[in-house]
């Protein structure tokens, strides 16, 4: 049920208010459409779910909080923990530490420095879908999606392969603990202990016998010519592990789903895979599926409204790469179009720092699997769900094909 809040109730401006739970389990697509519905009826709205947030719907207020961190503090993850008790860096801190940062990192994801990882990603890409090619189905995501950017940030990061079932383990403890089983989320912080301490035991073997990978590099870092203390460096590589692994995987996930389902786009890969760099970018747009949180940092008039100190604002990248005041036909999936300024990646100091690597990934993705398996379905009588929150993702995809 909507009330809308007007001058006459005390509020400065009219906005809808509505007890909006932003992290429900639906179907596909569910949760952008449910940010399309309430942009439809507003830019922005106050939810009265837990403890209470605003919610940006549209590009205009979308753009402006990523790129006001002196309003919109980046120290949270969730609207619903205003206060959380680890710092994931650079994600989680604000201008000028974060740029600091930012210096460090950039030269290291330049796309460049990517390029050099192409024949890895590609060889990783291959053995993976021949695995399972010529047996006509597969769990998509156990399968493929979950292990093939895993495997490339743990060679990226200069971490032993032995360890991949137990980062899949931790990864999906922390990022997709099923609501029933882990209502505290006592899990996923155990799973986040255990990704630290793991990295605590490699940083000193790499201080032992340094190789050429990005973690080593990291112990020669300086901020203000002291090397980074031990505590931040892991804050770092937690924040690598969460923001590395699972967003290419979700949007894989995403990606094969709309493909499985819809011949004609599937066809026009395989017969022309020059379409494939623009079908990752609108598959981008049209799934955006990062919906980070801010907190205000002081009361500030917001187009007219009052947000107060500490309120927290929760800022779905779909209410902007939907919007259709941006973007003709944004809710349909068109491979030519003519300009495609999407922020998947967000905007502002946060922008993804791999999103050259992720474009990579996703490209080099399409390719292998078109050649390989051109025709495929979604499996009948699997059911699939999307989870709703930080980052929206589909829980399963089973697919077939002719073996
Ligand atoms: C499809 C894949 C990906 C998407 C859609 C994506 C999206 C994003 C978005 C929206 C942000 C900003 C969040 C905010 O403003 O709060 C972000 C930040 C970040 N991403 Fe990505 N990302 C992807 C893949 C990757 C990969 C593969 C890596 C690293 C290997 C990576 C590393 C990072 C880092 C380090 C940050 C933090 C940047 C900062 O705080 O300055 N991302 N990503």
């Amino acid at each position: 049920m909507t009330e809308v809040r007007t001058a006459q109730d005390g509020g400065a401006c009219p906005y809808p208010v509505r007890e909006y739970d932003n992290a429900t389990v639906g179907p596909v697509l569910s949760a952008a459409e449910g940010i399309d519905a309430l942009r439809a009826e507003h830019p922005f709205m106050r939810s009265t779910f837990g403890n209470g947030f605003w919610t940006f719907t549209n590009a205009e207020m979308i753009r402006e909080a990523l790129q006001h961190p002196d309003v919109f503090s980046s120290s949270v993850v969730t609207v619903q923990d205003p206060d959380p008790p680890y710092k994931w860096i650079p994600e989680m801190l604000d201008p000028p530490e974060h740029t600091t940062w930012r210096q460090l990192l950039a030269p290291h994801f330049t796309p460049k420095a990517m390029e050099r990882l192409e024949d890895k990603v590609r060889r990783r890409c291959v053995s993976l879908i021949e695995g399972f090619a010529d047996t006509g189905h597969c769990d998509f995501l156990r399968d493929f999606a979950w292990r093939y950017p895993t495997t490339i940030f743990m060679e990226l990061m200069g971490l032993p392969l032995d360890g991949l079932e137990q980062f899949l383990e931790w990864e999906h403890q922390i990022l997709h603990p099923s609501a029933g089983d882990d209502p505290e989320h006592t899990q996923g912080m155990e799973a986040m202990m255990a990704v630290m301490g793991y990295f605590a035991e490699l940083i000193e073997e790499k201080r032992a016998h340094p190789g050429e990978d990005l973690l080593s590099g990291s112990l020669e870092w300086r901020i203000q010519g002291q090397p980074i203390p031990m505590e931040d460096l892991l804050s770092w590589c937690l924040l690598m592990f969460m923001a590395g692994l699972d967003t290419v995987s979700i949007q894989l996930g995403y990606s094969f789903w709309h493909l499985a389902g819809h011949p004609d786009d599937r066809s026009r890969i395989v017969q022309d895979p020059a379409v494939i760099p623009a079908a990752v970018e609108e598959f981008l747009r049209y799934f955006s599926f990062v919906a980070p949180s801010r907190k205000v940092m002081a009361d500030t008039d917001f187009h007219g409204c009052p947000l107060k100190k500490g309120d927290m604002v929760f800022v779905p990248l779909s209410g902007a790469t939907r919007d259709p005041a941006q973007f003709e036909d944004a809710g349909t999936v068109l491979f030519d179009r003519a300009q495609n300024n999407h922020i998947a990646f967000g905007a502002g100091p946060h922008r993804c720092l791999g999103s050259h690597l992720a474009r990579r990934e996703l490209r080099v993705a399409l390719e292998e699997w078109h050649r390989r398996i051109p025709d495929y379905r979604l499996t009948d009588g699997v059911e699939i769900t999307e989870h709703g929150g930080g980052l929206y993702s589909i829980d399963r995809l089973q697919l077939s094909w002719q073996a």
